[in-house]
Formats: C-alpha cells, structure tokens, sequence
C-alpha cells in the first residue's frame, strides 16, 4: 500500500492524496451531542489515536488534518505527543480555529483579531511545533469584517507561524470565500489557497457555485466526511435504525442527514459498482473522489486501523468514465 502524492491547489506543497481525519480523537458524545468536559462515549482514545497515526505514516501519509475544537484540544495534544518520536518535517499539519474556546465569551471565538492571535499560540503549543503548515478558519466568520481577519491571517503568514490559509465550510459560502480572497489580492494580503467543505457521494451541496468557485481561484480542495459518517460503507440497511458497529448513529444528527431513501438510492449504485470493480463500497466511495477533478484530497476518519487500511487501499481502486459518471449522477443537486 503507498499513497499517492498530490499538489496542493496552487501551493507549492505536495501532500497524499488521502488526508488522515481527527475529529474523532478524544470526541465525546453525552445523549447523542457532542459535549466537551464530560463524561460520555469516547469514540477514539488516545491509544487508537496512536495507533492511527501510526498506521498512516507506515503507509507513506503525510497529510494530518485536526482542529483547536477536536476532543477539546486533546487531538492536537496527542498529535503534539506524536510528533515527538518523529521528524517533524515528514508531515504536513493543518488545523483550524473558530469554535469558541470560551462559551460565554464573545471575544474568545470566530476570526477576531484577539482570537486569532491568542488560539494560534495554543494551537502551536498544544502541536509542540514552530509552525502550522495549514491553518484553516473552520467557519467563516459573518460578525469580524474580512478585512480584519484576512489582514491579520496575512500577520500569521509573515510572522512564520503560519505557511498556507485555508477556510473551511458548514453551508456551501462561495462568494464568501471568493469575497475575501478579493480583500486580500486588492491589500496584497496572503489569500486563502485551500478550502475544506462537506462532500460524499450524497452530500453534494457544492456542486453548483462552489466547486466552480474552487476552480476558477485554482484552490485545492480538501473534503470532509467523504464516506458521510460511515453511511457509504453499506453498513446501514434501509428501514434500519442503526448498526452495533456504528458510533455515528449515537449523534443525533445522522439518521435525519443520512439514512433517506434518495440516500439509500445512491447507496443501491455505489453497490453495484463495487461489485464491479471487486472493491468495497468504502473504497470505490473514496476512489471517486481521487478521480473527480476538482477534488484535491478527501480527509478520512477511520475508527479502527482495519478500517483505516481498507480506506487507503482506495488509492488502487480504478473506475472506468461510465463508472464514474453513474456514480457522479446516482445523487445530484439542482442549480438555483
Ligand atoms: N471542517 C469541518 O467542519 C469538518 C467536519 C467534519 C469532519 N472534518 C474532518 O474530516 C475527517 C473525516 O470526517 P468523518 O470522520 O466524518 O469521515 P467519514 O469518512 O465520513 O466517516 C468516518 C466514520 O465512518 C466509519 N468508517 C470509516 N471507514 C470505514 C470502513 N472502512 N468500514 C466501516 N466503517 C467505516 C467509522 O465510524 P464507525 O466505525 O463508528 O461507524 C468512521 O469513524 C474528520 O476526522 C476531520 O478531520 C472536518
């Protein structure tokens, strides 16, 4: 198993074409909602989370996505942890800041000034590192001016703390993107050269204006949950409400998103496909990522090694055109 090197948008950086995924670390779920400093499922602990990692590295990944937010700073602790028995300089660390870190502090969240400056020096101590290769602003921030966070993103950038900007989406906000990264060609400023947005084969909201987006500004683009929570490894069946093997249906939010019959109808392809090219659903479900042109790297959140294994080995998975066409139409989203 090797995993195959890509450009990342119009950076210099070459990374794996499968990113390592670390919303899972230390994430705890109290009555199916993600909680922080409570008691509650842990979905990946600190000695799967190495063991992970560990399988990762010994695959050739070098691409290790996480966030301030992850396990309340326990991902980044851990990959800090690491990334002391390693060379630094092997890996590519991106991470993301605008979750509150305070709830009831106004000023201790978004892309404020303050904010910035202050979680960026968390985030490098909690990484144990002098740098963050990617740093993401995990949402866009409708309350800070762009001017404002896109100046003193640009700070972070000259003051070495920071290599590349990225931005990351919840709702699919391309001229929000496109709007700041104007902001910063008019003032000089570092602009944004990598975005980070939901997509799967059934969660294609980015289809019509922010993929294009993407491609005009020549972006890379790093997407999350491409196999949506588990639902694309055929592991729920229709009229189902969960399977034992599952942490994704103890939140609340994945049986209403997922488990649909216009899902299940895409699932019924991707299937069929997998049959085809003797692959599992999962890896056919990555592969058509790695072939789609606008899709620089999915980001993958596997439980266990054996999942995180059987995900990579998406990299050998080869689909014909038609494959990929009928797979790209089995869900689809209307302009307008
Ligand atoms: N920017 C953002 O706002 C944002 C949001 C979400 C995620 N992310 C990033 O994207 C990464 C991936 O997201 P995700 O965890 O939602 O990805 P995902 O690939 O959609 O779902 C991962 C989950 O699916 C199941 N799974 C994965 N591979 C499997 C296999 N081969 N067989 C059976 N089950 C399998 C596992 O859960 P079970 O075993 O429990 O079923 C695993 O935890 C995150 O770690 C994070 O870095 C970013």
């Amino acid at each position: 198993m090797s995993i195959d090197q890509v450009s990342l948008g119009n950076t210099g950086l070459t990374v794996s074409e499968l990113s390592l995924g670390t919303w899972r670390f230390g994430r705890r779920l109290v009555d199916g909602t993600e909680r922080y400093d409570e008691e509650g499922i842990v979905e990946t602990d600190e000695e799967r989370a190495y063991e992970l990692l560990d399988a990762y590295a010994e695959a050739g990944g070098n691409f290790i996505d996480t966030a301030d937010k992850y396990g309340d700073g326990r991902a980044e602790e851990w990959i800090g942890n690491w990334l002391e028995g390693r060379d630094r300089r092997d890996f590519v660390i991106a991470t993301k800041i605008y979750r509150p870190r305070r709830e009831n502090d106004p000023n201790a969240r978004g892309l404020n000034r303050r904010h910035l400056r202050n979680q960026i020096d968390t985030c490098l101590d909690r990484l144990d590192t002098d740098y963050i290769d990617l740093l993401y602003c995990h949402r866009y921030d409708d309350d800070t001016p762009a001017e404002e966070f896109m100046r003193t993103l640009n700070g972070l950038v000259e003051s070495e703390k920071v290599n590349y900007l990225g931005i990351s989406s919840g709702k699919p906000d391309a001229w929000k993107i496109a709007k700041a990264n104007e902001i910063a060609r008019r003032n000089g400023y570092e602009p944004f050269t990598v975005t980070q947005p939901r997509y799967s084969l059934v969660d294609r909201e980015i289809d019509p204006n922010y993929l294009p987006m993407c491609r005009d500004y020549d972006l890379g683009v790093v997407t999350w949950s491409p196999l949506a929570w588990g639902f694309l490894t055929g592991k729920h069946q229709r009229g189902d409400v969960g399977h034992d093997d599952s942490t994704a249906i103890e939140d609340s939010r994945f049986a209403e998103r997922y488990l649909t019959d216009e899902n299940f109808d895409a699932l019924d392809v991707l299937l069929e496909v997998a049959e085809e090219v003797d692959a599992t659903p999962a890896q056919v479900a990555l592969a058509w990522q790695l072939h789609h042109p606008d899709i620089t790297a999915p980001i993958i959140g596997a439980s266990t090694v054996e999942q995180l294994r059987e995900n990579l080995d998406a990299s050998a998975v080869s689909l014909s055109d038609e494959q990929f066409e009928r797979l790209s139409e089995a869900k689809t989203v209307s302009l307008g």
